[in-house]
């Protein structure tokens, strides 16, 4: 089998050895005679899968036993809707911190039904760092305070959390499970789960509890959190395939050490790359080095040409997926749990080997 060195911002690369084993169970699930994806989602089977997928997300991410955890469908971007809908209540108003395109999507949907406060936006400096603590701009009886912790496409995330406080909400779509992080800091953590998780159109959603109450009567049954809440996740069918995958990837990462295994891994990989990109004039950083993302790296060449014949000549080479996001352009890797310190270590290589080849075009 070839596995090619994916970049991929998302869908991503998944652990060979998670594809592996599905790949064996998919005939036959443990001696079920079907695959995972033809077997009821209210089976005493099933259930044991979506339990022991909430166990692995409980013992990795220490979740306490006062948080609700739900595997929802509608993405990251669903969230963005039901967090306002259902946890600021009537005439009441949050805050957001405007950190990049998806903070920015996060807000845009709040704005649609009810009154938003920007803490702090980086839009003018085209997003390229995280606010300092003393730039955030609070209400002091916001209903809740949101934040995204690693921007996919600015290449920028939250080293240390902002102190709050209202509730604090964390979109943390591209970096869960990454690096430690104390989860009683947060009241919510929800993320898309294509990333670090597993495939996409799951939605995982860490909610403590008593917060749900808070949505108003008039709120949409499929879109209230106490509605998932109480049928534990089984309201409606859920992407059974996706909670099998993720009870596998987290079986992968604890055996792997968990967030802090996966914290030294991710810090030393991103450092690979941020060390060929500072140590000449050829590769540009555009992000505040102490914002810098250690799951997405972006970087720029002097030219959109030579940006665009790097990006060529690397898929010739078996890496792909380092096209930087449309919205911004040059170049990203996106370097997930599931990559490994050798593909990041090929990149690096085949960029020095390409600026020793380009240098004169610079
Ligand atoms: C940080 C972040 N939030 C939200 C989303 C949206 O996720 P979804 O496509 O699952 O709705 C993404 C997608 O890339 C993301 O990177």
């Amino acid at each position: 089998m070839t596995r090619i060195h994916n970049f991929n911002a998302g869908p991503a690369a998944l652990p060979v050895e998670v594809i592996e084993q599905a790949r064996a169970e998919l005939p036959s699930l443990n001696g079920l005679g079907m695959s995972v994806m033809e077997l009821s989602h209210r089976s005493r089977e099933f259930q044991a899968i979506i339990d022991s997928a909430e166990a692995g997300l409980r013992r990795l991410m220490k979740i306490p036993k006062d948080y609700d955890v739900l595997f929802l469908q509608g993405g990251a971007s669903l969230q963005f809707a039901m967090i306002p809908m259902n946890l600021r209540g009537p005439g009441k108003s949050a805050d957001y911190v405007d950190t990049g395109s998806w903070a920015n999507r996060a807000l845009k949907e709040a704005l649609l039904t009810g009154d938003v406060n920007i803490a702090w936006s980086g839009k003018a400096g085209n997003y390229t760092r995280i606010p300092k603590q003393d730039e955030l701009k609070l209400q002091s009886d916001a209903e809740y305070v949101h934040i995204c912790s690693n921007e996919t496409i600015g290449g920028i995330h939250w080293k240390e959390f902002p102190k709050v406080q209202a509730p604090l909400f964390v979109d943390m779509s591209s970096d869960i499970l990454s690096r430690e992080v104390d989860i009683t800091q947060f009241d919510m953590v929800y993320a898309g789960a294509q990333k670090n998780l597993g495939p996409s159109g799951l939605a995982i959603v860490i909610l403590k509890k008593g917060l749900a109450e808070r949505a108003p009567e008039n709120t949409p049954i499929f879109f209230r959190y106490s509605t998932h809440i109480k049928d534990g996740s089984l309201y409606n069918t859920p992407n059974t395939w996706a909670i099998y995958l993720l009870d596998l990837v987290c079986k992968w990462l604890e055996a792997r050490g968990g967030a802090s295994g996966m914290e030294k891994i991710n810090e030393k990989k991103a450092a690979v790359l941020y060390d060929v990109i500072d140590s000449s004039d050829f590769w540009h950083s555009p992000v505040e080095v102490e914002s810098r993302s250690i799951m997405n790296v972006v970087w720029r060449l002097g030219s959109e040409e030579l940006e665009t014949q790097f990006i060529s000549e690397a898929k010739k080479a078996g890496m792909v997926g380092l096209k930087g996001h449309r919205s911004v352009g040059g170049v990203r890797a996106s370097i997930y749990n599931a990559i490994t310190l050798e593909s990041v270590e090929a990149l690096a290589g085949f960029m020095k080997e390409f600026e020793r080849k380009n240098e004169g075009k610079l």
